[in-house]
């Protein structure tokens, strides 16, 4: 397998809004991430990747850029970007941003230009049509606003809106566009940053002729941008930009399927990202969307995430994470709050000891957990707003039976502000935090967690620090064990002579967990485990609550 620096780190991913407050105003900002370089460097990460920092009118938190060559002046400065990536730099972590190119904000100086009339030069920077009568151009509905159309009187035409209709599509088709987006690229490239994450970029290339799509509510017409005619030309555009420095590039890919992922990932001339971001394990509790909830399933999870494992190796290379800034938090999904600091650890090993790129989220290494919000007012994002005129238009639920979905399946969930210590607004912020905190924060807060040698955050501590350099780790084999096992997930790494057995229960009782056969227990070591490490019996250990365990043999 071809060594790369991408490959052997670790990432810490900042949604800055919500991370760390400097100047009290109550909103994160990049004061507040310098003040904590020492914090993310001490997990042993090595690069930290930045959701949108922008200008923006936070129509959706900086996924709406208004300028892309500037910082968002509630975050601070260009001149503060550049101290931090300097300061980044000097503690060797890397800094990536998100590119985000599939649409900008409508405040974007080239849509106010745009909206002028086809005679401007910035007109067809964005996808114009004109309607059919009186009805939009075609039947799609956007992701996060009713329909993907939005008229404008003044020149008699419509624009496309995948997303809310404050970010409308960029025309990848129009040259201009795409010289624009690799500018831009350079931009951030020349001044010493080490790559992005892709925002949405398999959806820049829509069908010819913007056909209608199939009828559904939301997202109507995704069948005809979800994998366009054009994406595999655009992103090897992209990629000449890329392979002009020594960086790297993760792709969001909603929806794209793992065959199309690994081509655009596979190691060659024709290689177009160097990761993508999975969706398949992040459903296993809910029905393509944690908005249609369903129990959580280990066999779903275990077997979508074997399915990109094993497609990947040796030709691609996976991105692994279990939250981001998009879903809600992995130990009330996936683990238990109950068994908060248990399953907390049992899913960190359990994901981070696979073959990839282990990305964290800002509150996840203290085991953060979804929030309770009461009022619909409290909620601020767009596509929580979306769902709930859905669900109260088209399936007449009432307020609260939508509440109740909402602090399941919220990305809000992920952004409530991190929390630093027990004191007033968890050490966020002096000044009234811009969103709520979670109620939780005097029992979890990172105070607490440095002083506790058990918590969650020094056992991530120990895996990211375990990976490192450790060649059994990144680039041994995987291989599933015991797949119709509906509480534990088993599986080994292999790297020439040596072997990792990983063993998880997704249990709230014991149960009793067996080694697979080949494996002699007895004779491996125990290098990681979350409880004490009980006897074992016949090759087999009862498993406590959540427990996890790892055995290392040579
Ligand atoms: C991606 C981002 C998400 C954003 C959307 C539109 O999915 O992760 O936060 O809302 O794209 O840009
Ligand atoms: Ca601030």
């Amino acid at each position: 397998m071809n060594r790369k620096w991408y490959k052997e780190m670790s990432v810490y991913h900042i949604w800055t809004r919500s991370f760390c407050d400097s100047n009290g105003d109550g909103i994160g900002d990049l004061g507040g991430v310098m003040s904590k370089l020492d914090y993310i460097k001490s997990l042993g990460v090595d690069g930290i990747w930045f959701s949108p920092i922008y200008p923006t009118p936070n129509a959706d938190y900086g996924y709406d850029v208004a300028d892309y060559r500037d910082i968002n002046p509630e975050f601070g400065t260009l001149d503060d970007f550049k101290k931090l990536l300097d300061e980044a730099h000097k503690r060797d972590m890397k800094v990536f941003m998100d590119l985000v190119v599939n649409h900008t904000s409508d405040e974007h100086w080239w849509f106010k230009e745009s909206c002028k009339g086809p005679d401007n030069p910035y007109h067809d920077y964005y996808i114009w049509r004109e309607g059919k009568g009186d009805k939009p151009p075609n039947n799609w509905k956007s992701i996060f606003e009713g329909g993907a159309w939005e008229y404008v009187p003044e020149i008699n035409k419509y624009y496309l809106h995948l997303f809310a209709k404050k970010q409308p599509d960029l025309n990848m088709d129009n040259p201009k566009v795409r010289e624009e987006v690799k500018d831009i690229m350079r931009f951030w490239l020349d001044m010493g940053v080490d790559g992005f994450r892709e925002d949405v970029i398999t959806f820049i290339s829509k069908a010819e002729g913007l056909p209608d799509g199939i009828p559904i509510p939301v997202a109507c017409g995704i069948e005809h941008y979800l994998h366009g005619p054009h994406l595999g030309e655009y992103l090897d555009e992209f990629r000449e930009v890329l392979n002009e420095y020594d960086c790297f590039a993760v792709g969001e890919g909603p929806m794209l399927s793992l065959k199309d992922a690994v081509e655009f990932c596979s190691e060659g001339p024709n290689k177009k990202l160097d990761m993508m971001i999975s969706f398949d394990h992040m459903n296993a509790d809910g029905l393509l969307v944690e908005w249609i909830p369903r129990p959580f399933s280990l066999k779903s999870l275990k077997s979508n995430m074997s399915k990109w494992q094993e497609a990947m190796y040796d030709k691609g290379w996976n991105c692994l994470y279990l939250e981001n800034h998009d879903h809600p938090r992995v130990i009330s999904r996936y683990g238990s709050e109950k068994f908060r600091v248990e399953s907390g650890k049992m899913l960190a090993a359990m994901y981070i000891l696979q073959c990839g790129t282990p990305f964290i989220y800002q509150g996840q290494e203290i085991g953060m957990t979804n929030i309770i919000i009461d009022n619909i007012d409290d909620f601020k994002d767009v596509s929580t707003f979306n769902n709930y005129r859905l669900f109260k238009n088209l399936l007449k639920f009432s307020d609260e039976r939508f509440l109740k979905l909402a602090n399941r399946a919220s990305r809000e969930n992920a952004r409530t502000p991190v929390h630093w210590s027990a004191e007033k607004n968890a050490g966020f912020t002096t000044g009234e935090p811009w969103f709520k905190i979670n109620e939780n924060y005097e029992s979890i807060n990172v105070e607490q967690a440095e002083k506790d040698p058990n918590s969650i955050l020094h056992f991530y501590r120990k895996l990211i620090n375990f990976r490192k350099g450790n060649d059994l780790v990144i680039y041994g084999r995987y291989k599933e064990y015991d797949k119709n096992n509906r509480r534990a997930y088993i599986y080994e790494r292999t790297y020439k002579n040596e072997r990792l057995l990983v063993m998880c229960s997704f249990a709230s009782r014991p149960m009793t967990i067996k080694a697979p056969a080949g494996y002699n227990l007895e004779k491996g070591e125990l290098i990681i485990t979350n409880y004490d490490g009980a006897t074992i019996k016949d090759n087999a250990f009862k498993a406590k609550p959540y427990e996890v365990r790892v055995y290392h043999f040579k």
